[in-house]
């Protein structure tokens, strides 16, 4: 079962606690009361009460239940999902809803999710109102997915935040101005982390791109390669380092053309050219967690190149700059806000599994991996 929730409640105070079975009869009232279809049946209910894989809990004043939240933990995924939530309609507008969601979205952050997702009918006003107050977003909707057949809103939110002590420098957050540009901006996020007062400007993320682009990448314009990106930081006063796991040109894959593939390579070569000549090691080996953190110990700022499958469902090669990281996670801020991340809060300190990093920081048919360390010279 979920980690015990204890309170020792006062006459009249309202406990937040975990349920056991003999509150059995108590939900299958207040489900009654709460819900009109969609009901969850006494069956389920007695499953998640004995199920270790929920993190369950029932607000209670003087022995009567007030309200109950279910959130399941997916198995072999970072994603808790709210199942259900219910307030006594007696008791519904004094923030019982929002309390339980709380306690259990910490819990769900004991049990190392990092996402909690959750289904709300379009038309439910109330829970709408409050997912958003607490930070959801939507993110999705599924037709028909109700008994009455009316349509679920998809929600979700970031459950885990970074600690301020694990954050690596200050890190200021910039949003890319095209969609070529992610490499640019993740520069001068790093850049902007290691000078105080340093803002970034749209003229600047171009004329990175200019200097660093592999011309040509998948369709549309070249994204920028890892050398490229350490040239223009040393040009901008930074010592740079680079791990590739690949001799063979990069992104060579995403082109189609053997013209294109003949410029890519000519470019891929160039980069390394001059990497060589100005001194700036590129280390063919496998980028590994522990090259991140001996980076971020020695005082640099590092970008790592990710696949946006894990993020969005499709595959572009995408930096990203490293803000700190724990026990669990890899935070990062992320300059593009996607169709799915509707702000900036949303693209900062993004948490990604350290189980998850060699899967997500793997790009392309040949599985390449690069990052790119800076430090103020
Ligand atoms: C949704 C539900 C759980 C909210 O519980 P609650 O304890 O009443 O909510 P809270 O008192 O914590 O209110 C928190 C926020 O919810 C929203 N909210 C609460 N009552 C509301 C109302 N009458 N009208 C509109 N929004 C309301 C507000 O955003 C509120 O924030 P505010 O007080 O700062 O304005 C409760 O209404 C309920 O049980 N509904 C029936 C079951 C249900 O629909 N569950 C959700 C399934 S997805």
């Amino acid at each position: 079962m979920a980690p015990q929730v204890q309170n020792k409640p006062a006459p009249g105070e309202i406990e937040l606690r975990t349920p056991d079975i003999e509150d059995l009869e108590a939900l299958v009232g207040l489900e009654n009361k709460s819900f009109t279809t969609d009901k969850l049946s006494r069956r389920s209910f007695r499953h998640w009460l004995t199920n270790a894989k929920c993190n369950f809990l029932v607000a209670e004043r003087d022995g009567q239940l007030l309200g109950y939240g279910l959130v399941l933990l997916q198995q072999g995924t970072r994603l808790a999902r709210l199942y259900s939530l219910a307030v006594d309609p007696a008791a519904r507008g004094l923030g019982l809803g929002e309390r339980m969601l709380l306690q259990l979205e910490e819990l769900a952050v004991e049990s190392k999710r990092l996402f909690m997702r959750l289904e709300v009918e379009e038309g439910n006003r109330r829970a709408i109102d409050l997912y958003e107050k607490l930070g959801y977003k939507q993110f999705g909707e599924i037709p028909d997915y109700y008994e009455n057949h009316s349509r679920a809103l998809r929600m979700q939110k970031c459950i885990r935040r970074i600690n301020a002590a694990q954050i690596s420098h200050p890190c200021l957050w910039y949003q890319q101005t095209t969609d070529f540009t992610c490499g640019p901006a993740a520069l001068l996020m790093s850049i902007a982390s290691q000078s105080p007062g340093f803002k970034p400007s749209q003229e600047q993320e171009l004329d990175i791109w200019r200097q660093a682009t592999t011309i040509f990448m998948t369709t549309g314009h070249g994204g920028c390669h890892p050398i490229g990106l350490a040239l223009a930081a040393q040009d901008m006063g930074f010592e740079a380092e680079v791990v590739v796991n690949n001799e063979a040109p990069l992104f060579l894959d995403g082109v189609r053309s053997q013209d294109k593939k003949k410029i890519v390579s000519l470019v891929d070569r160039q980069f390394r050219d001059k990497a060589q000549s100005r001194q700036i090691p590129v280390k063919i080996e496998q980028l590994e967690l522990q090259h991140i953190r001996s980076w971020l110990a020695g005082g640099y700022t590092v970008m790592v190149l990710i696949s946006t499958y894990r993020f969005e469902g499709r595959k572009a090669p995408h930096w990203v700059m490293v803000t700190g990281m724990d026990e669990l996670c890899m935070y990062v801020h992320d300059s593009d806000i996607g169709e799915h991340m509707q702000d900036a809060l949303d693209c900062q300190h993004v948490p990604i599994a350290l189980a998850d990093f060699s899967k997500m920081a793997s790009y392309g048919a040949n599985k390449m991996r690069t990052a790119v360390a800076i430090r103020r010279r």
